[in-house]
């Protein structure tokens, strides 16, 4: 291993763990150990370029003179992190290699960040608030571009153009910042139900449910008679209720639902202090116990999935991600669920948050050309393509909807595509550059919500002004 990509790890491993004490990323809270160092003591150190060199050398290295230590020329070494929940890193891994061996001039390394996106962007803030040049590309979030935008290299100067225009205009728009293509959009997003067809179909229901209320005495019946024949462990409904960035996604989703807006609005009116929204926050908290496991307060998408794919849950709110992982023979639910859009308030309203993950080059890479050219092979359609078929990630190019393998092996996408073209985004553009501590207010609210310690009412009361102190917006109706 390299002295850099050593150095990066290590900066990692002690990432995760700050932010792991700090409550990012266990489900179940653990003893608190000894304080790992400050945040600054493990910036990432620089390594003398010869140095670097000398130790990365990749294949090229055998051919090269016994005396030259440094690669043959032009090969140039680049760090992708990327990461993702079930089998994604292990996937872009195999991508990567496919890339490495038609590439011999520039080869990359795979890093594997933390999968929670609110621990990974505590990495990225890290690496670039010390102008690290150790992370040359990386995967990031939908809501990020206007956080990030200022550490990154305008994607359009390497000719990210051609790629783009056969994209979603509004992701590609998302994702440009004062006129700058700072992400390439590699996969989308959209929350959605998952739904047990050989449960619903024993407990006599004729199709999904349409709205909160019957999802609710779907589940309770459901959870009553499995466990009336004697599974103890059945839940109704499982989600991501942990403290952190997908809460915000489950929330936005309850709230929205229900007629309680965005948060903030995109004319920057902070709209979260409403009726329907306090609401929404405490039936969600009334499923905690009843219709959902207790441990679902520290559920990020990989626990609650571990409960469905078990069969041990009749409905579950997830990302498409788990939808190959569900269907695969391993799976103990393999062809007994299908996937339709969450349920709706009263009025029928149904919403699903909008996610999704783009390539980006730091500011600070000594290879931005080199690495731009990767990030552009591996977000080009093919390999979208592959993401698709293998790992169920949603394409960012509209044509492959009316792809016939897709349609073959993952229906739902052609299926559900107005579902994700009508997303619900969250207030990244309106609140860029201080999304991140935005969510964070707004996520550490709705989990005092779901475990007691609040009324939705003094919640969302809360969220707003602590959002008006940060923002400096002004309050009003949804
Ligand atoms: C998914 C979404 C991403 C979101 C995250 C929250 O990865 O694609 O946008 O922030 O889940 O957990």
């Amino acid at each position: 291993m390299s002295k850099k990509l050593f150095v990066l790890l290590s900066v990692l491993l002690v990432t995760v763990l700050v932010l792991a004490a700090c409550g990012g990323s266990k489900a179940t809270p653990e003893p608190e150990k000894a304080a790992p160092p400050a945040a600054e003591e493990v910036a990432p150190t620089e390594v003398p370029a010869e140095e670097a060199a000398a130790e990365e050398a990749p294949a090229a290295e055998e051919e090269a003179p016994a005396e030259e230590a440094v690669p043959s020329e032009g090969v140039v070494t680049l760090n992708f992190v990327g990461s993702g929940p079930g089998a994604e890193a292990e996937f872009t891994k195999q991508q990567i290699e496919q890339w490495n061996s038609e590439n011999p001039d520039i080869q990359v390394t795979f890093i594997d960040g933390p999968t929670s996106a609110t621990d990974r962007y505590g990495l990225y803030l890290q690496t670039f608030q010390a102008q690290s040049s150790d992370i040359d590309a990386m995967q990031i979030d939908v809501i990020w571009p206007g956080d990030l935008a200022e550490h990154l290299v305008d994607l359009n100067e390497y000719g990210a153009a051609d790629l783009t225009k056969d994209m979603f205009p509004a992701i590609v728009t998302n994702n440009t910042v004062d006129g700058k293509l700072v992400g390439l959009p590699w996969f989308t997003d959209g929350g959605l139900l998952y739904y047990r067809t050989d449960l619903l179909e024993k407990y006599g229901y004729d199709g999904p449910p349409a709205t909160w209320d019957e999802l609710e005495e779907m589940a309770n019946t459901i959870q009553e008679g499995e466990r009336g024949e004697g599974n103890q462990d059945f839940w109704g409904f499982v989600w991501q209720g942990k403290a952190y960035e997908g809460l915000t996604c489950d929330a936005l989703e309850w709230i929205y639902s229900s007629g309680g807006g965005t948060i903030i609005s995109p004319d920057k009116v902070i709209t979260i202090d409403n009726p329907e929204a306090a609401a929404a926050l405490d039936r969600a908290a009334g499923w905690v116990g009843t219709i959902s496991p207790p441990g679902v307060t520290g559920f990020q998408e990989e626990e609650s999935r571990a409960v469905w794919q078990g069969g041990n849950a009749a409905f579950m709110r997830n990302w498409p991600y788990a939808y190959s992982l569900g269907q695969a023979d391993d799976s103990a639910i393999k062809g007994l669920f299908d996937v339709t859009s969450l349920p709706g308030g009263e009025a029928g309203k149904s919403a699903a948050t909008l996610g999704g993950w783009q390539l980006a080059v730091s500011k600070y890479s000594e290879h931005p050309e080199a690495a731009a050219k990767f990030a552009m092979w591996i977000g080009a359609p093919e390999q979208q393509k592959a993401r698709a078929l293998n790992l169920s990630l949603l394409p960012t190019v509209p044509a492959l909807y009316e792809d016939a393998d897709i349609a073959e092996i993952v229906p739902f996408m052609p299926n559900l595509l107005n579902v994700f073209t009508n997303a619900v985004a969250r207030p990244s553009t309106a609140s860029a550059p201080q999304y991140n501590e935005t969510s964070t207010i707004f996520f550490s609210n709705v989990s005092d919500v779901l475990t007691g310690k609040m009324s939705g009412e003094d919640a969302v009361a809360t969220i707003a002004l602590d959002l008006e102190d940060l923002l400096g917006f002004e309050s009003g109706a949804p």
